[in-house]
């Protein structure tokens, strides 16, 4: 099948590329000229284990293309798929429909023949709608089907989500639509994911209350955690205990920093902004917004005691600075409340990250980012775990200790307490 996605973001590019290796030609189309430039020569903009090389493979195939000329594209193509961003609107937090809006006006002036259109991107409930009085204004509605089929897949492991999806959600109000998208996805449904249809506005809410469930899951395994470490329990055998129960499950209670990302954080915010507008009070998600905000001020809170309160001056390492590990994206990363709360205080900063360097404390005092896990933390007096990289997970201490040990603070609970403190080491994790 011909298949256009609108916008090279994560879930354009990601579905595109996974598009093309099953056999489809896909054209993936952006403005930024710049970044399609990059792309048509393998350049992948987003950090993303195992993409580069589906790029490059299927572009070889010449399954896979780019484009700034959106027109010619829709044109070209059976089923377009809109995947451009819907970030939080300024001074509000409900989603801004902007660019989705502006690209359903394009699509509206280049159906030349009957097509499908989808939004990937996170909409909120009635978006489908809006779309399609769009594009009514200048087509007749047989011409055109308009389709919510949102994304599941988790940075860092986004080839293996779209490859081998729990469901494909398909909401749409034809069974037209529904008959073609079935047979796109077939591939993956033979593999053993679940077709799920449903109505176009039912599809919208389940991307948003999926997300929202999980950032609760999250929240309320943080706070037993809290629980934890004014009891003397392990978080860990909480998690087990409660996640091998079916009805629970085990994933997404892995207590931490607060959560963060480029959804979670939006998505959480907007479906409360929706529930809003149609007069329901999503108490749950609200309570779960303002305790994850409070997250990182009860992590700061522990790294003060710790240090007895004594923070000028004193070394501090961060180990991993991204919101989690396999990604470079710092988008409401809790390191961005946390370094520069840190750095005011008088504090000296050094982070390693296997992504490199971040412009986003370049205007913090005395933030330094160091190019390996040994410079940055020779020397310190605080090392701090804040995210699960591998590359964190097999450090030896020991060796990296100069003159007086290093306290280490594990927010990931990657070590085990007992080997650490075996070793002289204060070690300090979440929830045990
Ligand atoms: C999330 C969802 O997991 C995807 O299903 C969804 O498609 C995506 O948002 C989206 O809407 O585009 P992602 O933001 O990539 O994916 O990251 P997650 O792996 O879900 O992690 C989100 C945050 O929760 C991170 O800060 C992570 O450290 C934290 N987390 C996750 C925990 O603290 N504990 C856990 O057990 C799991």
């Amino acid at each position: 099948m011909k298949l256009c996605m609108i916008g090279t973001g994560y879930v354009g590019l990601v579905s595109g590329v996974c598009f093309s290796d099953l056999g489809n030609d896909v054209i993936c189309v952006d403005k930024d000229t710049s970044k399609i430039n990059s792309l048509k020569k393998g350049k992948i903009p987003i950090y993303e284990p195992g993409l580069s090389e589906l790029v490059v493979k299927n572009n070889k195939n010449q399954k896979l293309s780019f484009s700034t000329d959106l027109k010619k594209s829709i044109k070209d193509s059976d089923i377009i798929f809109i995947c451009v961003g819907t970030p939080t609107k300024k001074g509000s937090s409900s989603a801004d429909l902007t660019q989705i809006f502006s690209v359903a006006r394009d699509i509206s002036l280049s159906l030349n023949k009957f097509k499908i259109i989808i939004t990937k991107s996170t909409v909120p409930v009635t978006t489908g709608d809006e779309i399609e009085k769009i594009i009514s204004k200048k087509n007749k509605k047989n011409k055109f089907s308009v389709v919510s089929n949102p994304e599941f897949l988790r940075e860092g492991e986004a080839i293996r989500d779209f490859t081998y999806p729990d469901r494909i959600v398909i909401g749409s109000n034809d069974s037209k639509s529904n008959r073609i998208l079935r047979n796109l996805y077939a591939p993956l449904i033979s593999k053993g994911a679940q077709y799920i249809h449903c109505s176009r506005r039912a599809a919208e809410l389940i991307k948003y209350a999926s997300n929202a469930f999980l950032a609760t899951k999250i929240t309320f395994i943080n706070e037993i955690a809290n629980l934890c470490e004014k009891t003397g329990i392990n978080i860990e055998d909480i998690s087990i205990g409660m996640g091998l129960d079916k009805r629970i499950g085990s994933r997404f209670l892995r207590a931490g920093p607060a959560y963060g990302g480029s959804c979670f954080p939006k998505d959480t915010k907007a479906i409360i902004s929706t529930a809003d507008k149609f007069r329901t009070n999503l108490s749950v998600i609200k309570s779960v917004v303002k305790s994850n905000k409070n997250r990182s001020n009860i992590l700061l809170s522990r790294v003060y005691d710790i240090l007895n309160k004594k923070i000028k001056n004193k070394k501090i390492t961060f180990l991993g600075v991204t919101f989690k590990a396999n990604t470079d994206d710092m988008r409401d990363s809790s390191s961005l409340t946390m370094i520069p709360a840190l750095s005011k205080k008088g504090a000296i900063i050094r982070y390693f990250d296997p992504t490199g360097y971040k412009k986003e404390f370049k205007r913090n005092k005395n933030v330094f980012y160091e190019n390996s896990i040994k410079k940055a933390i020779v020397g310190a007096d605080l090392v701090i775990i804040h995210t699960e990289w591998n590359d964190f997970k097999s450090i030896n201490f020991k060796n990296l200790v100069r003159k007086k040990k290093f306290i280490i603070f594990d927010m990931r609970n990657i070590y085990s307490p007992n080997k650490l403190n075996s070793q002289g080491f204060k070690y300090y994790s979440i929830g045990r």
